[in-house]
């Protein structure tokens, strides 16, 4: 009887340990490419871009997004590809690249982060 409870007992603690761990691992390193992905289909991104992983994603009047991390230089090769770079691009387009067909958007600089750890993650 006592050991049965005291079982229970265990397992709820051992229940409750994983939800948390469960709960914790999502919000950290998982966390900012999902938000990123989120934003690139709520921001209308999609709408012009390809990008991997993203099935919204199909657009064609901007490049494809893929390997975007790997090549040398964004925005026609007026920017080297950097975290800088793709944010200062993000910010504000045209300000780069005055012919581009990418408007500037509404987006908050911490959206402006995390829109930049998901190009970052596409190598
Ligand atoms: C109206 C179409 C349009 C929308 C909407 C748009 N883009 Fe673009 N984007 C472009 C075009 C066109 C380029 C190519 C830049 C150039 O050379 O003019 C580009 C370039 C880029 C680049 C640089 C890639 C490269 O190889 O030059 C990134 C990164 C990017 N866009 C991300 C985004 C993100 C993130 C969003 C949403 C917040 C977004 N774009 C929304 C049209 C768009």
């Amino acid at each position: 009887m006592n050991g049965d409870r005291s079982f229970k007992f265990v397992l709820g603690i051992a229940l409750a340990a994983a939800a948390v761990a469960c709960s914790g691992g999502g919000g950290s390193a998982g966390g900012a490419s999902a938000d990123g992905k989120k934003l690139f289909v709520a921001k209308g991104c999609t709408a012009c871009h390809v990008a991997p992983g993203i099935p919204e994603a199909v657009g064609t009047i901007g490049p494809s997004l893929a390997g975007v991390a790997s090549r040398p230089t964004i925005a026609g090769g007026k920017l080297q590809t950097s975290a800088e770079n793709v944010k200062t691009w993000l910010k504000d387009p045209p300000a780069v690249k005055s012919d581009t067909q990418m408007p500037k958007l509404q987006i908050s600089d911490a959206e402006i982060e995390a829109l930049t750890q998901l190009m970052l993650s596409f190598k």
